[in-house]
Order: C-alpha cells, then sequence, then structure tokens
C-alpha cells in the first residue's frame, strides 16, 4: 500500500519508493496539516511534527491565542484572513464582499488509480502504477468544499498534487487566488541552508538555473505574460547548502500549466519555510455559481536525496512514461530540416524542393515549411490568420509541394501560429472583435500581432477548423505550432464583467482543447510546440506534444546553457534542437559544424540551415551526423541522464551523458568551450555506470571497469581551438 490513514493518530501517510509523505487532522475542529515530506520514514505515528503538544497550543486548549496556533502551525492548506498571516492558498471574494476562508476535514477517499483534470492535462497511469488520496476541506461558512488531491507514483519517487473547489451554497462566489500546491517546512528542517533554485531567461536565453538564498519574508517568481513564458520557468527546487549533482537534499515542484504561474518561498518569523506554486492570482477572479467546480492545474512534486541528477531522472522518467501521451514518445523521429534560418520569408516552391532534394541526398528524413507560406506574409507584418496558401509563393499550390515532397523521398511538415491575427489580415478586417483587447483601448502590438480570443466559440472553432483544412489538404505528418507574443490588454468583448478575470485561464484552456482537438484529428501527426523559440517549454504542452522548440538560439554553446537548464527537468528526448549556419544568426559564433551536430545529438535533432549553400566541407559532414543520430537516439530517448560538469558553472568546458537502464551502454559529450593553454587532459569523472561492470571505449579500445570511470575518472585530451567536442562512447564488454 503507498497510502494509508491511521484512524487512531489522524495520519495519512503516503509513501514512495524513497519518500515519504505525512498529512495530519489535528484537534477538534480537523485542521488539515503537514507533517513531513522527505526521506522515507517508517512511522505513521508522527503527529508529533506538527508542535500541536507545544505553545501556543491547539485553540481547544487555547482558545485565546488562536491567532498564534494560527500563524504558526503547518497548514496544508492554508486559508485566508482568519489568523495565519502568512501567505493564503486560497483567497475569495464572497456575496458580502469579504475574503475569509477557513478549511477543516469532512471527508477522505483512497483509491488505486488516478483521475484525469478535465480540460487540463496531467499526468496518468493505470491502477497498478499509481493511487491517490483525496481530502475533503470545508469551509463551513463558505459552504465551499475543496478537495487536496495527492497520486503517488512510487517508482518514479513523485507526487502530483492538485485542487478542486466546489461551491455547496446557493451564492455565487469568486475565487481571486487558488495554489495547487501550499508545503510548510519545518524551521528545523528548513534550517539546513537551503537555496532557492529556479529557471530564469529571456528570449533565446532560455532555463538558465539560477540559485539564490531564502531570505525571510517572500521570494518568487512568476509570470502574468499569458505563458509559461520565456523569463521564469514554472518550476522551483529546495536545494541542500551541500547537495551536488549526485548528494544532497533537492525538493522538486514543477507545474503543469501553461499560462500564468506563481512559485513562491516565504521564510517566516519561526524559520519555517512555506513553499506554493499554483496559477498566478494576478488577472485571476474566477465566478463560481452554485454547484459549479473549479479545478486548478497540478504540481509535480519529488523529493531526492540523490542530488539534482536523482530529481532530473525522476522527472525525466515520469514525464517520458506517465505525461506524453503522443505515438512518437518512445520512437525516433523523423531528422528535419526546417527552412526559417535558411530562407527566412524569402522562397519559393523551388527554393524548398532544391533543400529538400540535397537534404534527402545527406539522409535527412522531413522537410518542414516555417514561416512565411500563408496570405501576402513576406515580413512579420501580415496574415496572421488568413491560413490559405500563397500561391505566388507557392506556385502550384501546398499539395504539389507536399507530393512533390514525398516524391523526393522526404516526409513533410508544416508551421502555424494559429492563436495570433495580424492587424493587416482579412481575418482581422473582417472581425476586428475578434482580437483581445479592452474596450476603448487600442490594444499594444508585439511583433506587429495581436492575440485571438479564444474564450469566444466561434473564433475557437474558426481556428480549429483554418488548422484542420490546411492538414487535410495535403499529406502533412509534422507541425510546428508557434505563438510569438505574451498577452496583455486583458478584455474579452465575449465575457460579461463578473468574468473578465477568466480570460487568461480559459485562453490556456483553450489552447488545451485546440491542440486536443487536432492531435485527436490527426493521430499520427507529430506535434512540435513553440513559443519564440522556448517560452512554453512546459510540462502542460508536453501533455500534447512530445517536443517543444527549445530556444531560437541554435549557437552550439549558448546551447549548452539553455539545454542543462531544460534538461534538469524535461526528458532529452523532448527537446528540439538543430544544428544551424554559421557565423550564428543570434550571436555571430563561429563554431565547428562537428560540435554543433553533437550538442543537438542530445535533443531531437535536425538541421535549420540552407544545405544547398552551405560548405561543401560542412555538407560533408551531414551523412555522419545522421549516422551517430540513427545510431545513438535510442540511448538517448530512452536512457537516465547525467550531468558531469557545467560550462555554466566552470567556464571552461561541459559534459553530460546518457546511461542505459541495464547499464550496458553509455554515451557522454564532452564539450571544451575554450582551450586552456599549457594544461595537460582533464581526467572527467563519469557517472551512473555500473561498477562492476567493464566497459569499452569505443574511440581508443581501451577496457575500463565502471568504477574505474567513475571514482577515478577517463582523460580527455585537451583539443587545439575553441568550441571543439567529442562523444565517448562506452560499451558493456560482451556486448
Ligand atoms: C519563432 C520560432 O521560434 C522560430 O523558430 C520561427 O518559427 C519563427 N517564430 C517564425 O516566425
Amino acid at each position: 500500500m503507498n497510502i494509508i490513514y491511521n484512524e487512531k493518530t489522524g495520519i495519512f501517510k503516503l509513501d514512495t519508493v524513497h519518500t515519504s509523505y505525512l498529512i495530519g487532522l489535528a484537534d477538534e475542529e480537523g485542521f488539515i496539516g503537514h507533517v513531513y515530506y522527505g526521506k522515507t520514514i517508517s512511522d505513521s505515528d508522527a503527529g508529533y511534527l506538527m508542535r500541536t503538544g507545544e505553545p501556543p497550543y491547539v485553540p481547544s486548549r487555547n482558545n485565546r491565542d488562536r491567532s498564534s496556533f494560527f500563524d504558526a502551525f503547518p497548514m496544508e492548506y492554508p486559508g485566508c484572513n482568519t489568523g495565519d498571516f502568512r501567505e493564503s492558498a486560497i483567497e475569495v471574494l464572497d456575496a458580502g464582499g469579504h475574503n475569509a476562508v477557513e478549511l477543516t476535514y469532512r471527508d477522505h477517499r483512497i483509491f488505486q488509480g488516478k483521475p484525469g483534470l478535465a480540460g487540463l492535462p496531467a499526468t496518468f497511469g493505470k491502477e497498478e502504477e499509481c493511487m491517490t488520496l483525496e481530502i475533503d476541506g470545508v469551509d463551513k461558512v463558505l459552504e465551499l468544499e475543496v478537495t487536496l488531491r495527492y497520486s503517488v507514483f512510487a517508482d518514479v519517487d513523485v507526487i502530483a498534487r492538485s485542487v478542486s473547489v466546489k461551491n455547496l451554497s446557493k451564492e455565487s462566489i469568486f475565487l481571486t487566488k487558488l495554489m495547487s500546491v501550499s508545503m510548510d517546512m519545518d524551521a528545523d528542517i528548513a534550517q539546513e541552508d537551503y537555496r532557492l533554485l529556479t529557471l530564469h531567461g529571456s528570449w533565446a536565453r532560455e532555463r538558465h538555473m539560477d540559485f539564490r538564498e531564502i531570505g525571510y519574508g517572500k521570494t518568487s517568481v512568476g509570470s502574468a505574460r499569458g505563458e509559461s513564458s520565456h523569463q521564469e520557468h514554472p518550476f522551483m527546487a529546495l536545494v541542500s547548502g551541500t547537495a551536488t549533482q549526485e548528494r544532497g537534499d533537492v525538493y522538486g515542484f514543477h507545474f503543469v500549466y501553461s499560462g500564468n504561474f506563481l512559485a513562491q518561498v516565504e521564510k517566516t518569523q519561526f524559520d519555517s519555510l512555506r513553499l506554493q506554486m499554483g496559477i498566478h492570482p494576478k488577472n485571476f477572479c474566477w465566478q463560481l455559481k452554485p454547484g459549479e467546480v473549479f479545478a486548478a492545474p497540478e504540481v509535480i512534486l519529488t523529493y531526492s536525496a540523490e542530488g539534482l541528477g536523482g530529481m532530473s531522472r525522476a522527472y525525466h522518467d515520469l514525464y517520458r512514461n506517465h505525461l506524453i501521451r503522443s505515438p512518437y514518445k518512445d520512437k525516433k523521429r523523423p531528422i528535419l530540416i526546417n527552412n526559417w534560418e535558411a530562407t527566412y520569408f524569402d522562397f519559393n516552391t523551388e527554393k524548398l524542393l532544391d533543400i529538400a532534394r540535397e537534404a534527402k541526398r545527406a539522409g535527412i528524413e522531413m522537410l518542414v515549411m516555417d514561416d512565411g507560406w500563408f496570405g501576402h506574409r513576406n515580413d512579420d507584418n501580415s496574415s496572421l490568420g488568413d491560413w490559405q496558401v500563397n500561391e505566388e509563393k507557392l506556385q502550384g499550390g501546398l499539395k504539389y509541394l507536399v507530393d512533390e515532397v514525398n516524391r523526393i523521398g522526404l516526409k513533410f511538415g508544416i508551421w502555424f501560429e494559429p492563436e495570433m491575427v495580424s492587424p493587416d489580415s482579412d481575418l482581422y478586417r473582417a472581425h476586428p472583435d475578434w482580437a483581445i483587447a479592452v474596450p476603448g483601448r487600442v490594444p499594444c502590438r508585439s511583433r506587429n500581432q495581436y492575440v485571438l480570443d479564444l474564450t469566444r466559440r466561434e473564433v475557437l472553432e474558426h481556428v480549429y477548423r483554418s488548422v484542420s483544412e490546411v492538414l487535410h489538404s495535403a499529406n502533412i505528418e509534422y507541425v510546428k505550432w508557434d505563438m510569438n507574443r505574451q498577452l496583455c490588454d486583458l478584455g474579452s468583448l465575449y465575457l460579461g464583467r463578473d468574468n473578465q478575470g477568466e480570460l487568461s485561464h480559459r485562453y490556456v484552456l483553450a489552447v488545451y482543447e485546440l491542440q486536443e482537438r487536432i492531435t485527436r484529428e490527426f493521430p499520427d501527426l507529430l506535434l512540435e510546440n513553440c513559443s519564440g523559440g522556448g517560452a512554453r517549454f512546459d510540462p502542460g504542452m508536453l501533455y500534447f506534444s512530445p517536443q517543444i522548440w527549445c530556444s531560437d538560439d541554435t549557437d552550439a554553446i549558448e546551447r549548452l546553457t539553455i539545454q542543462e537548464g531544460t534538461a534538469l527537468i524535461y526528458p532529452l528526448s523532448t527537446m528540439g534542437a538543430h544544428v544551424s549556419d554559421c557565423p550564428n544568426h543570434t550571436v555571430g559564433r563561429n563554431t565547428p559544424f562537428s560540435t554543433r551536430g553533437n550538442v543537438a545529438l542530445a535533443g531531437t535533432f535536425g538541421y535549420e540551415l540552407d544545405i544547398t549553400k552551405i560548405s561543401e566541407t560542412d555538407r560533408n559532414q551531414i551523412p555522419e551526423q545522421v549516422a551517430l543520430y540513427h545510431k545513438y537516439n535510442d540511448l538517448v530517448r530512452r536512457g537516465d541522464y547525467y550531468r558531469i560538469a557545467s560550462y555554466r558553472s566552470n567556464h571552461f568546458f561541459d559534459c553530460y551523458g546518457v546511461v542505459a537502464k541495464d547499464k550496458k551502454e553509455a554515451l557522454f559529450t564532452f564539450v571544451q568551450v575554450l582551450r586552456r593553454p599549457n594544461y595537460h587532459s582533464r581526467i572527467i569523472k563519469l557517472a551512473g555506470l555500473d561498477a562492476a561492470m567493464r566497459y569499452r571505449h569505443e574511440e581508443t579500445g581501451k577496457r575500463y571497469s565502471g568504477d574505474t570511470l567513475m571514482n577515478a575518472g577517463i582523460p580527455v585530451q585537451e583539443m587545439w581551438g575553441d568550441f571543439q567536442s567529442k562523444l565517448i562512447h562506452l560499451t558493456a564488454e560482451g556486448e
């Protein structure tokens, strides 16, 4: 049993293979308290950890100091404005204009399996793979029922938490804040010098790892940009002071959602920590009518005593097996060539066919036509919304092009930005009210475009039909679904006064609905999400697409840091990564073609260059890279990820690897970013191997035992020049 309830002590105990999570009921009123989360403990009778036997005591014993109790008790899901002055998890606006909420225990259920979340992406598992606890708390005055849901994925040391609220009263109530998780960490545990790890970024430098001290008061990251964003990521981890890649305590929190979020740590007067994650309360106000239920997205919690690496591998396994649904998730993806950096908007049928022919000769398997094929879009100023083929560019039409590409022997993929409309488009001229805007204000343009109000049924249906018709018109096997601006001027002509605060969340739900319908209608379609690079790289989108474009920055060296931050929580099989031309279009750097290939091999792998124009020396390397992809991709997609060294912190070199689950094969990538003068070979200590196995190093033919490679290391000769790289391929003897 992974979840038990001890009626005598009022304790719920949830166990994964290496962790325990305990919740306790306290005092006669039935406060729901947080008891413990961390490395496995055996006792379920651990209610003493809630410290209710010490001053200020529980209200039944000391009601004169009720607020002291409330302000110190480790509340599992804190209410608002009734004495706990720390951050609340739920806030409302009731019929009288008040915001107080106080939850006490009413009921619970424990069962095998895990229910889905209506309209939302969520992890899933068969009955034998997971188990769920639902605790109903109730505010008796508001007649509001709050269900706290915990699903245990024991094998991967994960607990998925979510919350839903039901209005049992006869009046509407407005939810103004609803965190998906709140967790109070006891002062003594919190004293262990934890740092906060988040992923920070911007366009072209997404998901850079950022560590910070946790001071008193509140420390947070979030997005109120309508998407998970380039800038902050819906993830945070508490990392103990001494933690490394393979040792030390790490608590991870990752939000399965693609819109506004808040991730916050509050360090209190008593040195305890309150951690919260959920939909950002900014721009959120949801009307809950009598009998209605609101479901908040889920947060994936994992605790690792094996450092950051342990956390990474738990997330990777969970997402590969219990989140991504695409039929491609376990398959090698076709090697694609995308024409964005090759031609930008300047292409036509002949140009694309020239690229396709040359690509075929090199072993590439799919041509992707990026932005600029529709309306009169010759730059980024027009035509979004007019999803009709521009026949001046694509002479013969789309079907002709696709058939020709197929005849050459390549699959065909296409780019869309379905959520947007250009002011200069037939769609906008016909329906200016379909754009998100505040009445009386000219909405702010970004990349000269507006966002469609997908909360309007007719808009959503129109968008759906537009995409679906194009996909039906030819043999299109891949879609890159882009989204190139963030949301502001939040106003919908469709939603009433009481519902304007629902726009941001409804927008995200509409995007999910669109992708759900498209992937159902075209079940074999390979969908790649994208948002101006990697601004919507989040677990929510992975539920619909098995891969996401990581960043518009394709420079191999910039990608080391971006891919390190991404691989911290996402499987390598999800990271869209391409080899592009040099000087790199974002940073102007020249790197060896081989290094660009080696770095892209850590992701989905493809090309983003004009193969008809690059140097012959570079072009001649493509078949070799294609062969490497075919040789290693099964291992990269399925294996366990180990981070060995980080250029981000050492400023000289980067090294990471993938080890097969059975430990019989491993591939490590070493990138010498800067050559160090007058320096010997580096000894790199590998990780994740079987200590007792003997391995053959493919390049040198030398044999080493696993423990030697991990404890003593393997030499890597300094290479001539900066940005050089090599692959270290190991196979167990006898394999
Ligand atoms: C942003 C994407 O990240 C790029 O790859 C490209 O598709 C452009 N948009 C096209 O406008």
